[in-house]
């Protein structure tokens, strides 16, 4: 009997080490039990799945203590049982995803190699290693993929200028300092299907002649860092990576870098420096890391899910991809429901989907049963927006003609009871204190704003102060020097524009 308890550590911080050690004591027959990565339905954790000849049976969440008469009731064939959810596949929120770059997390053992083949693991790189390196590229470029971090920039055009740059030594760098409050998606992608990553970033070695690639992923993630370096010993000994790639010429080897914790080192110059071994700080651009990058050479820079998504788009065919999604915006995103949210979670599915279908349909409103209020997407620099538009589809131009923007797809909940003042102040007070100092505009711009905001909702001469905070606004959009100090008066400006009732309580 194969039973599955997650190793995911949401589902960990919610008992699943103690689930997995209960099922071991009390099972009445042999188990094989798989740590799997989680299927990103974080309200059921810990979410047990139980082999059955009608699929997996899943029950959730199960707590320690509920596992001995969970056995008794039958558990481990699938029997009924008040925590019993039925086939995990059938469930609603799964059913009704497009997984692609999602597609084997909370299925496999994360760092099997042999089930990671078994699921479809390695097509995309064998595609790619047929092709010439243009070609590849040029497959990405076909599929529309836009990186996944949350600026959109085209991953195809982006690997096209590292394989036209002149030079011997090239780097792929894959950006997992996942720094955004109400994202976790790349954690989950990390610690659930780390094999997928390694593939995608093994497939643009390939594509722009690079023979190191660097795994940066901050330092809060320790459970993904030991995930990763475990998968790559095992991609190594199956001569995924290293000289000769799957038999092929390519050579790639993989390495994994810790951060120390600064939220800066997220934008891509302030990685570089942090790889490089120097404090994180932004680099003026130009120019670019794709010319000048990792040591001065040319270097991919991606997040996690831009080269997680590669390997379905190799194995696929890059219009397979493009004929997913709206406009612009191709292919799948994986949305990440947060905050005050009935059901929070991962969801992958193609772009165009509405904010209301997420939050209010899938995600069913809010955790503490009060009115939604307003979402912000795109994480702490992302825009507040009210309820009146969530019919916006999930499209990177959609959201910025409405002054939001996607970021990197994550969605957090509030609830009636929010103060959106404090909101705003407390996007000042986050630029003030992640601020790497090297802009005034940002550096000094920031704890001005906290300053702006308590004076008025103090009271204290609102006209002139209104006035000095959108010049404040104006100025940190128009004169910082990266998206740190640039995207902050986002939260502000929405919270202000949306709920302006907030910043007059003295007043009424
Ligand atoms: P950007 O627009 O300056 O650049 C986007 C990417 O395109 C960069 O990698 C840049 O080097 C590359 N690029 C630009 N022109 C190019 C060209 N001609 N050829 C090749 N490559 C080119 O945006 P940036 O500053 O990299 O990212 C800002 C975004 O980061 C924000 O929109 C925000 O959503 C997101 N963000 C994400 C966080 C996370 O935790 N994932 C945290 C904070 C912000
Ligand atoms: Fe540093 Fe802020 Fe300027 Fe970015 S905007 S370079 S984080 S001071």
């Amino acid at each position: 009997i194969t039973v599955y308890v997650p190793t995911d550590s949401a589902a960990v911080s919610v008992g699943a080490n103690e689930v997995a050690a209960a099922l071991h004591r009390e099972a009445d027959e042999p188990i094989r039990l798989v740590r799997n990565g989680s299927r990103g339905m974080l309200w059921l954790e810990p979410l047990v799945e139980v082999e059955t000849e009608r699929g997996r049976i899943g029950y959730g969440p199960v707590t320690p203590g509920r596992v001995p008469e969970l056995v008794r009731a039958g558990m481990l064939r699938g029997a009924d049982h008040e925590l019993c959810l039925g086939v995990v596949e059938e469930l609603p929120w799964m059913r009704d995803q497009q997984r692609l770059c999602f597609a084997r997390v909370g299925i496999t053992d994360p760092v099997s190699t042999s089930d990671y083949e078994a699921h479809g693991g390695l097509r995309g790189l064998r595609a790619a290693l047929a092709k010439e390196p243009a070609e590849v590229v040029e497959e990405v470029t076909t599929s529309g993929l836009r990186g996944r971090g949350g600026a959109g920039f085209p991953a195809g055009i982006k690997w096209n200028t590292v394989l036209k740059a002149e030079g011997s030594v090239k780097f792929v760098c894959c950006n997992a300092d996942e720094g955004d409050s109400g994202t976790f998606a790349d954690r989950m992608l990390m610690e659930g299907d780390p094999f997928c990553l390694i593939e995608g970033m093994a497939v643009a070695a390939h594509a722009v002649g690079a023979t190191e690639g660097y795994l940066y992923v901050r330092s809060e993630y320790p459970d993904a860092v030991r995930t990763l370096r475990r998968a790559i010993d095992a991609a190594y000994s199956a001569g995924w990576l290293g000289p000769g790639v799957l038999g092929s010429e390519l050579q790639f080897d993989l390495f994994v870098r810790v951060g120390a914790g600064a939220y800066i080192c997220g934008e891509e110059t302030s990685m570089l420096e942090s790889l490089e071994g120097r404090r994180g700080v932004v680099r003026s651009k130009p120019p670019i890391p794709a010319i000048t990058g990792l040591f001065g050479k040319p270097t991919v820079v991606n997040n996690v899910l831009t080269l997680a998504s590669v390997p379905a788009i190799l194995a696929d065919g890059g219009q397979a991809y493009a004929d997913l999604g709206v406009e612009r915006s191709r292919g799948t995103q994986v949305f990440q429901l947060a905050g005050n949210v009935a059901r929070g979670g991962v969801f992958e599915t193609a772009f165009g989907i509405t904010i209301d279908e997420l939050v209010n349909g899938y995600g069913g409103g809010t955790r503490s049963g009060r009115p939604v209020r307003a979402v912000q997407i795109g994480g702490p620099l992302g825009s507040y927006v009210p309820p009146e538009q969530f019919d916006l589809p999930m499209d990177y131009e959609a959201l910025a003609e409405a002054q939001a923007m996607l970021g990197h797809g994550g969605i957090t909940v509030f609830d009636d009871s929010v103060d959106m003042a404090s909101m705003a102040r407390f996007a000042f007070e986050f630029c003030a204190e992640e601020s790497c100092g090297k802009c005034t505009p940002c550096r000094i711009g920031a704890v001005r704003g906290v300053e702006v905001v308590d004076r008025i909702v103090g009271g204290q001469d609102r006209d002139g102060n209104l006035a000095l905070l959108n010049d404040l606004c104006e100025l940190m959009t128009d004169g910082s020097l990266c998206a740190m100090g640039g995207l902050t008066p986002n939260p502000v400006r929405s919270a202000l524009a949306h709920f302006p009732e907030d910043f007059q309580k003295e007043a009424q």
